[in-house]
């Protein structure tokens, strides 16, 4: 697929970049002209994604759940690269129990990585922008950002919480500069929804919940990552645009 986005000479961090939609996300930002921080959990992977770039980039260990690491990593970035343009938050997990058989601690952990971390790592993006004048920023919500599928309460929770902070971020910061947008992708191909392979539901099975009758692909979501990154949707803040081949749109399974 080609195309082009309006991001040359922009700074992009991107969490999670070490694997599925981050990674395809960091090359299409990479290949467009922009400098990349590849930051993940998985710090090897993370500088190993950095170094198979067109472009500038860099890869950074940081765990999205612990304040102070977000925020010792958002410095090391501006440190490198002199400030940040455009933020992805992507990390999360996803675990899957129904509410009364969920554990304190699972409950805590998904919280922790896919909530509190995207509201770490936006609070620092912010201060970073508000000193060079704005920037904009896209957060990974999901489907179950809007709609319950079952049995996936705590992950549910949390991206039912990222539009909320991604419409919150984008009202307080709309006068300076700081766009806030999210995208919320249906069942896509990746490492993570590959843990919901079982052998009661196949990836078929997946994919036949899917109106379009398929999954996507990482590079389907980071192109619209792309979009809401550049200069091209300069009016666009609060929006939380669906990649879910039409899930939403139907009834959703
Ligand atoms: N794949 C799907 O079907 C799907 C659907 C809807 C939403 N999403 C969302 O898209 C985003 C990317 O998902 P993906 O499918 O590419 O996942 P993935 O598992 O392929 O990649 C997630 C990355 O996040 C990193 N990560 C996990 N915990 C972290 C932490 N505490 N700190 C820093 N990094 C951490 C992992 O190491 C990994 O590299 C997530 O926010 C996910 O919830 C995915």
């Amino acid at each position: 697929m080609t195309a082009t986005y309006d991001v040359d000479g922009l700074v992009a961090v991107v969490t999670g970049g070490a694997s599925g939609i981050g990674a395809a996300t960091c090359r299409l930002l990479s290949d467009n002209g922009a400098t990349v921080a590849v930051l993940d959990v998985n710090g090897e992977a993370a500088v190993s994604v950095a170094a198979s770039l067109t472009g500038e980039a860099r890869g950074f260990a940081v765990d999205v759940a612990d304040s102070a690491a977000v925020r010792g990593a958002m410095g090391d970035v501006v440190r490198a690269f002199g400030r940040i343009d455009i933020a992805v938050n992507n990390a999360a997990i996803a675990r899957h129990g129904a509410v009364a058989d969920l554990s304190d601690e699972v409950w805590r952990e998904v919280l922790a990585i896919d909530l509190d971390g995207v509201f770490y790592c936006m609070k620092a993006q912010i201060d970073a922008m508000l000193r060079t004048g704005g920037g904009s920023i896209v957060n990974l919500a999901s489907t179950v950002g809007f709609v319950a599928i079952k049995g996936l309460s705590a992950y549910l929770a949390a991206k039912h919480g990222v539009v909320g902070l991604t419409r919150i971020g984008a009202v307080d910061y709309a006068r300076s500069g700081i766009r806030v947008n999210a995208v919320a992708p249906g069942r896509i191909e990746t490492p993570q929804l590959l843990a919901d392979v079982t052998p009661e539901v196949t990836i078929e099975d997946l994919a036949d919940r899917c109106p379009m009758g398929r999954l996507g692909d990482p590079d389907e979501v980071a192109h619209v990552i792309a979009f809401l990154a550049s200069r091209a949707s300069s009016f666009m803040t609060g929006a939380v645009v669906s990649v879910d081949g039409g899930y939403l749109a139907g009834a959703g399974r």
